[in-house]
C-alpha cells in the first residue's frame, strides 16, 4: 500500500465494542517501523504465549531482532496498519502482502484482539490481491492464527516445523484460492 493508495474510512473503520473506539486502516508510513516492532513482540509475549512453550516465545519475539533489517521487510510490499481513535492513535496492527500473494506478517495488539481487527486488515489484503490479479495467497499460519485463517476461507496444506533462533516452532501452511471462492 503506498502513501497514496485511498482508504475509505466507511469501507474499513468498525467500531471497537470493548473500548467504544474506531479502528481506522492507512497505508503504512516509514516511521511506523519502531511502534510496530514493539507491538509485534508485545503480541507474540501476551497473546501467542498461549500456544507455545516460553523459550519459543523468546526467541520468537527476541530483543536480539534487528530493528532496521526487521523494518527494511515493509520496503515493496502492500502493508496496511490499523490505528485506533484514541488520542494521539494506537497502533492496533498491522498486516503485509507480498508481491507472489505470500502473507507475511499478521499481527493485532493483545489489546484489541478478537475486535474484527485481523478481519478488516485481511479484507484489506484480499481487496489488493484481486487489484494486482493474485488467484492465490499463502501464509505459514501460527498455530494461533489458524482459526481465524479458517475463518476467512484459508485451507491448510500442511503443519511444518520452522527454525528460529535456535528454538523449533510449529506453524501451518495455508492457502488462499480464488477460484474457490467463486
Ligand atoms: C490471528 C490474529 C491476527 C486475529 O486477529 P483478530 O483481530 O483477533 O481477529 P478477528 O477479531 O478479526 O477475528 C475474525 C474471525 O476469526 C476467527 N478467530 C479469530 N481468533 C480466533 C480464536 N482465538 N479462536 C477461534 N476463532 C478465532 C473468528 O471466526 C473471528 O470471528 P468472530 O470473532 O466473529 O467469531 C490475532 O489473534 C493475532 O494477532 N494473533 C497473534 C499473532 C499471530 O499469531 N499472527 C499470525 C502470524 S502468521
Amino acid at each position: 500500500m503506498s502513501p497514496d493508495t485511498p482508504v475509505t474510512s466507511s469501507a474499513t473503520a468498525l467500531l471497537c465494542p470493548a473500548a467504544i473506539l474506531m479502528i481506522r486502516l492507512r497505508p503504512y508510513r516509514p516511521d511506523d517501523g519502531p511502534r510496530l516492532l514493539h507491538l509485534f513482540r508485545d503480541t507474540i509475549r501476551r497473546v501467542n504465549i498461549r500456544d507455545y512453550p516460553a523459550s519459543q516465545i523468546t526467541a520468537w519475539a527476541s530483543d536480539e531482532i534487528d530493528a532496521s533489517a526487521w523494518c527494511r521487510r515493509f520496503e515493496d510490499r502492500f502493508v496496511v496498519v490499523a490505528e485506533d481513535s484514541s488520542e494521539p492513535p494506537r497502533v492496533a496492527g498491522f498486516a503485509e502482502l507480498e508481491p507472489d500473494g505470500h502473507i507475511d506478517r499478521v499481527y493485532v495488539s493483545a489489546d484489541h484482539q478478537r475486535q474484527g481487527v485481523g478481519r478488516a486488515m485481511l479484507q484489506a489484503i484480499l481487496a489488493e490481491a484481486e487489484r494486482q490479479g493474485l488467484e492465490r495467497l499463502f501464509v505459514e499460519a501460527s498455530l494461533t492464527a489458524l482459526p481465524f485463517f479458517e475463518s476467512l476461507g484459508f485451507s491448510t496444506i500442511a503443519r511444518q516445523t520452522v527454525e528460529c533462533r535456535g528454538e523449533r516452532l510449529v506453524n501451518v501452511r495455508m492457502e488462499w484460492l480464488r477460484s474457490e471462492t467463486l
